[in-house]
């Protein structure tokens, strides 16, 4: 293989050019060419395919900075639908006049579902990415404990579950431990919590911070290090008695209460509590809003004013109560050492996947209790149910303590190898050196898409 081609798609996170940046050094060492496609698969769309060559004779372009967030070829949830046999020819087509041999999708579980029918078309492989750490098994064989269930209410009449787990828990059996983009996104969002705290404290305020994940409470689990009084998860439903009971306690003792949720929480009928509307993004996600304020309203009407009069501690519950998205900064930003340094090695082992002759499979992170961390390729098709499906993965119940409401003590086992050693020093003497550097003030931003722009190329065709 001569020449590879990279996209990045779905949602960005922060280390995207990390795994950009791992490809290409070892392609440099390789001595293949790497093209970037711009926008993720919304370029293969386009007949003119805007592409740009990430390492000219064999060395990375400046633009590539490994510790800048986002994705300096852009990103777009488009997606292939294996249905579309036409645009899967296209596809393939576009990527051969590139003289492109074989395919790196950086993306999450949505990519993962489309890799199949590319991957019988040419050579793919996918390096993963995903704040919300839901890429992945809990156990090698889980996506066999996934059902079917009739359900006329939704599209095709059925839906997927998951049924009880079949297998004994064990964190060193778990298939891609940590997705890049995960530890930052906790960074953020532990790093909001504890400054969520102080003003809680003076105000004498119950704060409800939503942490985004989708489905998936990894998010939430992580932000434990923001010492949250209470988290809830959306892989256990909400249990209201429990959760006002315990949210008095607390405030009764420290005059404030800080409770963390996923985005994604659901109520003991399995209903989202976030889904005020059922719109979905262009890949059929459910977009998720308001949990929080779901959330809110519910300690307002359970707790009352005068709870909150009597204590003399506020006139209302509305005035008590309040609501924080951390929303898009977990996304964005420089990430942190821990990603940094596993993205890089992610996309480095994607390279070696193609180089390998493999095809229609992803570069993991094992993690392995005595060795620590690596990465290994593993077969994409292990990743599907019977019927072909890729499901994002859930927390696994037993990483949190539904009567706590915190990580239980295998769910701490699970983050401390992760965040013990996660922030290097060059992150905290980024900030001092960057943040308030006198420039800022002076000097407009630069994007790096100016400077992106002036390096892409267009495919001559007519088609
Ligand atoms: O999948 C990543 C994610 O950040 C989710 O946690 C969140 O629900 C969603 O994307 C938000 O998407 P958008 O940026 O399109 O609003």
């Amino acid at each position: 293989m001569k020449r590879i081609g990279i996209l990045t798609a779905g949602g960005d996170t922060p280390a995207l050019n990390a795994t950009i940046h791992g490809a290409v050094i070892r392609a440099n060492q390789l001595k293949v060419e790497i093209v970037g496609l711009i926008k993720g698969f919304n370029c293969l769309f386009n007949p003119r395919v805007p592409h740009l060559y990430l390492n000219p004779l064999f060395q990375d372009i400046p633009e590539l900075d490994p510790t800048k967030g986002g994705t300096l070829i852009g990103s777009s949830r488009d997606f292939v639908d294996p249905e579309r046999r036409d645009d899967l020819d296209l596809i393939a087509t576009r990527l051969q006049k590139l003289g492109i041999e074989g395919l790196i999708c950086i993306g999450g579980d949505g990519t993962l579902n489309g890799l199949q029918p590319l991957a019988e078309r040419f050579p793919v492989v996918l390096a993963p990415k995903t704040i919300d750490n839901d890429l992945g098994l809990n156990y090698p064989g889980e996506p066999n404990d996934w059902v079917r269930v009739n359900d006329a209410s939704v599209k095709n009449g059925f839906r997927y579950k998951l049924t009880s787990h079949n297998a004994v828990f064990d964190l060193d059996h778990i298939v891609n431990y940590v997705t890049p983009g995960y530890a930052t996104a906790v960074f953020v969002s532990a790093s909001g919590v504890e400054r969520i705290r102080t003003t809680a404290e003076s105000h004498r305020r119950i704060a409800i911070i939503e942490v985004m994940g989708r489905h998936s409470g990894y998010i939430a689990l992580g932000t434990a290090y923001g010492r949250p009084d209470i988290i809830l998860v959306p892989e256990h439903p909400l249990d209201v008695d429990h959760l006002v009971e315990r949210v008095k306690h607390l405030y009764d003792l420290q005059k404030n209460v800080v409770i963390v949720c996923g985005e994604g929480i659901v109520d003991e009928q399995g209903g989202e509590l976030g889904a005020e509307s059922k719109s979905t993004d262009p890949s059929g996600n459910v977009i998720l809003s308001g949990a929080a304020d779901a959330l809110r309203s519910i300690l307002i009407q359970m707790i009352g004013d005068r709870y909150f009069q009597l204590y003399r501690r506020s006139e209302s519950a509305r005035e008590a109560i309040f609501t924080r998205k951390v929303g898009h900064t977990q996304r964005g930003g420089r990430p942190i050492l821990f990603d940094r340094f596993y993205a890089a090695q992610l996309g480095a082992e994607a390279v070696n996947l193609l180089m390998q002759g493999r095809n229609n499979a992803v570069s993991v992170l094992q993690y392995d209790s005595r060795e620590g961390f690596h990465v290994e390729g593993y077969d994409a098709n292990r990743f599907r149910d019977r019927w072909g499906l890729i499901h994002a993965r859930k927390m696994h119940p037993a990483l949190y303590d539904p009567k706590l409401m915190k990580p239980s003590r295998l769910g701490i086992d699970y983050l401390l190898p992760i965040f013990t050693d996660a922030i290097g020093e060059d992150d905290t003497a980024h900030i001092r050196q960057t943040l308030f550097a006198a420039g800022n003030l002076a000097q407009p931003y630069h994007s790096v898409n100016t400077d992106v722009n002036k390096r892409i190329r267009y495919l001559q065709t007519d088609q």
